[in-house]
């Protein structure tokens, strides 16, 4: 932890970070080209790797989250990056019973739906382990992905509203040739179930040619039981969620146009998937 934070920025360097919990793919691997092109070559790109207890619910898969850290240290080279930082639980949340652990930063208005709705405890989770990763590392800038869209809405905020002083860059999804998001968790889908999966992003374009074919904007609740019908039609997939909304304000959008963002939950077998897009 000495090379990281103050050090750096009393000698003006430039810090790039990409938070992650690792099994990184090229999803993660393009928040990291980008954070180097933001901060250049002679600037520092912080990776950290740690799969954060706290925004996993009871029931989720905390204990079977892949992991493979010689893996990841070899594609953080290839990269580039410069730093990796890799934490344990103990140095993240120290136990000790009165004298643990017990902080927490909680977002309350954007975390309230969607995501936030089926995993009560999970911005919670997110917001304090990226305030302290941002307190270690004392980037200048932050990359986030599209990909968890909530998410990175939610750490806007928090940033503004806690005066972190540092930038958040949100950066595209990236997709599988057949259009699947990249995802650690697709690690999981076996067989069969990585063909259902790209029922996500079909239901993502199917609801884009509606918006955008409709005279009229679709009315959500219509277009919401519609996706629900065509999700479910192959077997092993079960609708979480779909939302349609601002893409800034997160609010609910009634009506469906194009330019109305979407997003969606779907559990492919016992896998839960998410994707967005901007219709
Ligand atoms: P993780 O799921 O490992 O994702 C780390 C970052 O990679 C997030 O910003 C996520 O949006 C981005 N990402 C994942 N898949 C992507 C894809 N297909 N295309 C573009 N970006 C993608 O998100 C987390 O970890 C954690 O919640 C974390 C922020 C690290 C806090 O623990």
């Amino acid at each position: 932890m000495q090379r990281l934070g103050r050090s750096w920025q009393r000698a003006g360097v430039r810090v790039g970070f990409v938070p992650t919990m690792g099994y990184l793919h090229a999803g993660h691997l393009s928040l990291v080209h980008r954070a180097r092109r933001l901060v250049g070559p002679r600037g520092q790109v912080v990776v950290s790797i740690y799969v954060n207890p706290t925004q996993f619910g009871p029931q989720e898969d905390l204990s079977r989250y892949p992991r493979d850290m010689a893996r990841d240290a070899r594609l953080c080279r290839q990269a580039s990056v410069d730093v990796i930082f890799a934490p344990d639980d103990e140095q993240m949340y120290p136990r000790g019973g009165a004298s643990g652990f017990s902080t927490f930063v909680a977002e309350e208005g954007l975390s309230r739906g969607m995501e936030g709705k089926s995993r009560p405890t999970h911005f919670r989770g997110v917001t304090t382990v990226v305030a302290k990763l941002f307190n270690i590392v004392q980037p200048e800038l932050a990359v986030f992905g599209a990909k968890d869209f909530q998410q990175a809405a939610i750490v806007k905020r928090m940033v503004r509203d806690l005066n972190f002083p540092l930038k958040i860059v949100v950066a595209p999804i990236q997709r599988e040739a057949d259009g699947l998001a990249l995802s650690s968790r697709n690690k999981y889908l076996a067989g069969e179930l990585r063909a259902q999966a790209l029922v996500l992003r079909r239901s993502l374009d199917k609801a884009q040619a509606e918006a955008r074919q409709a005279s009229r904007p679709v009315p959500a609740a219509r277009l919401k039981a519609e996706l629900k019908r065509f999700i479910e039609r192959a077997p092993a997939a079960r609708l979480d969620y779909v939302e349609f909304f601002d893409t800034d304000t997160l609010v609910a959008a009634p009506n469906v146009t194009r330019g109305t963002h979407m997003a969606l939950a779907v559990y492919i077998g016992k896998t839960r998937l998410i994707d967005n897009a901007r219709l």
